[in-house]
């Protein structure tokens, strides 16, 4: 048989039909979870709660529970009671060599790691820009953090749509239009759209606040653009045209590819349905011409309703997000969705999932999972959000292009022979990935301080250190004339008997309960920390053992340590949205 993906999971279900065996009241909780080194690989600590509650000794059901276990958990695993009855679980080498060989290629990792979360069908909103605008680097978190977790999601069994819910609707287009029917320098716009409606927006804005009249026209604007005025859609669709040919240069930097892109303005004639039934449910309520909803047990939502219509009549953020969690459950399907945003709004998604809840609740309709996946800012070495010396949002394409050439600068002291063309390809790739890696390694609610030389570098819990290691990895194999993965010479590998042999063995084997974890509370910063962890026992082993000796049976067992090692590295940065190399 061979062996199963997560072997936590395999040891809680064996502990289960142990305790069904012996005579224990089930289902038996048997609380398996990764132990302490020092004492095993795994333990099993539902014996203690079992025994109190029916006042029993727990060792004795410890033993009871042990000696009705299944004879390929005490073929793969030493076990041992502790303590007043935890049961402890190492897996004999031949068990941890047994789980390698199982899990020889890509597939078959994939295959065990589909299983948890079959079933679910998730939205991702992510990444959602406001057109007319560059994306800046605050632009960066939701884009990355989201596709990271779209993967590990995927990854896990679920089924994924990716929602690029841009913001192509709103009051900034009235100033907008104003500002291009009168000032538009079509040379300009031919050369850089986005960078002359960004200089159009401010023009229009500054126009406006300087005088009611242009107030009142871009006003008129608006409702000119909101009734569908031809001329007016037309300016709007170029400008939206614009920017998501611009955002696309970045998603191709960063390897997202969106399912759907329905805006803001895909929903414009679905609010009305939103306003009628939760005017028609006493959810909603007229508050000085507006359309709002109270949350009276709610500590602050009492007070601060959430609005849904603006005075004039205008829908608004709320309104659009509530008829899109409508369409999703309705045409899309979805069982949950995700929203990975800023958590400075987090008051927003609180009071639209409320809203929704409720809404929901009334009309008998299933009750969709929404969560908000936020996260903290990007900062300055000052602390303060990330600008520019003279105190601009930093673009994130130019964040991008400075990263690969920080990088390049590194390949070329690192590697200075490389053809300048391969140089560049590097560069490129370790840029990109340092940027995304520090984004991703931290844990997300935080905010981070963004500092180049400790993002774009060879030590630490970096892109650059593990995309070196795979590069190492992928040398080690092309020295050697070997193919990593190559199950005839892996077929001839000995028991693993070494220090470091085991101890890297012993982290592969920990990958199931990273994805996990990082997949479960939509965290990547557990996988990164992983993955940081085996590239450091590779190093150890790789110092300590080694792999080119004359003895095939202990060379083929290195080897396979090797090829493990990289595509699980591999394997869990992709996940993470990263590319990889052959050589850096
Ligand atoms: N466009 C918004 C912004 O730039 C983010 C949208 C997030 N998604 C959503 N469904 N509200 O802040």
């Amino acid at each position: 048989m061979p062996a199963p993906f997560n072997l936590a999971i395999s040891l809680d279900a064996s502990l289960q039909a142990a305790a069904t065996a012996a005579g224990l009241e089930t289902p038996f909780a048997a609380e398996v979870r990764g132990a302490d080194p020092r004492h095993g690989d795994f333990q099993a600590n539902g014996v203690l709660g079992y025994a109190k509650a029916r006042k029993l000794n727990p060792r004795a059901v410890a033993q009871q529970l042990v000696g009705a276990l299944p004879a390929e958990v005490t073929a793969a695993y030493e076990v041992a009671i502790a303590g007043p009855g935890f049961i402890n679980f190492t897996l004999k080498p031949a068990g941890l060599l047994g789980w390698l060989q199982a899990h020889a290629r890509a597939e078959q990792l994939a295959a065990g790691a589909a299983q948890s979360r079959t079933g679910e069908a998730w939205i991702l909103d992510y990444s959602s820009p406001n057109t007319a605008k560059q994306m800046h680097v605050g632009h960066l978190r939701s884009a990355v953090i989201g596709e990271a977790v779209a993967r590990l999601l995927a990854y896990s069994g679920a089924k994924v749509t990716r929602d690029n819910h841009i913001g192509d609707w709103g009051t900034q287009f009235g100033k907008l239009i104003w500002a291009y029917k009168r000032h538009v320098d079509q040379a300009a716009l031919a050369r850089d759209p986005i960078e002359e409606f960004e200089r159009l927006y401010k023009l229009g804005n500054n126009a406006a606040d300087a005088d009611v009249a242009v107030m009142d026209e871009a006003r008129a604007e608006l409702v000119q653009l909101q009734a569908g005025k031809p001329a007016s859609l037309e300016v709007w669709r170029q400008i939206n045209e614009a920017s998501l040919r611009a955002f696309q240069q970045v998603y191709d930097q960063l390897g997202i590819r969106f399912d759907l892109t329905l805006g803001e303005s895909f929903y414009n004639d679905k609010v009305a349905r939103v306003y009628e039934e939760l005017a028609k449910l006493g959810l909603a309520q007229e508050s000085q011409r507006a359309l709002v909803v109270f949350h009276p047990e709610h500590p602050r939502f009492k007070e601060q309703p959430f609005i849904i219509r603006k005075s004039d009549g205008a829908a608004n953020y709320a309104s659009t997000d509530l008829a899109t969690i409508l369409y999703r459950c309705e045409v899309l399907k979805a069982t949950g969705m995700l929203y990975v945003v800023d958590k400075r709004q987090s008051d927003h998604f609180e009071q639209l999932f409320l809203t929704a809840r409720k809404w929901f609740a009334a009309t008998n309709r299933p009750e969709p999972r929404m969560e908000h996946v936020d996260f903290g800012t990007v900062l300055g070495e000052n602390n303060k959000p990330l600008k520019t010396r003279s105190g601009e949002n930093i673009k994130l394409k130019d964040l991008l292009l400075e990263a690969s050439d920080r990088a390049y600068a590194l390949v070329c002291t690192k590697n200075p022979d490389l053809p300048e063309a391969e140089k560049r390809v590097i560069a490129e790739v370790v840029g990109t990935g340092s940027v995304q890696y520090a984004d991703l390694a931290q844990n997300r609610s935080s905010d981070y301080v963004f500092a180049w030389d400790r993002m774009i570098s060879l030590e630490g819990n970096t892109a650059a250190y593990l995309l070196y290691a795979v590069a190492r990895l992928r040398s080690i194999f092309r020295k050697l004339g070997a193919v990593p993965g190559d199950t005839a010479g892996e077929a001839a590998a000995s028991g693993l008997e070494t220090a470091t042999e085991l101890a890297l063995a012993r982290k592969l084997m920990k990958f199931p309960e990273a994805i996990l974890l990082a997949a479960g509370q939509m965290r990547p910063h557990f996988l990164c920390l992983y993955l940081y962890e085996l590239a450091g026992e590779f190093s150890a082993f790789y110092n300590a053992d080694k792999v080119a000796v004359d003895d095939p049976s202990v060379r083929a067992r290195r080897l396979l340590l090797c090829a493990r090692t990289l595509l699980i590295l591999e394997t869990g940065l992709h996940l993470l949205g990263l590319r990889t190399l052959e050589r850096m």
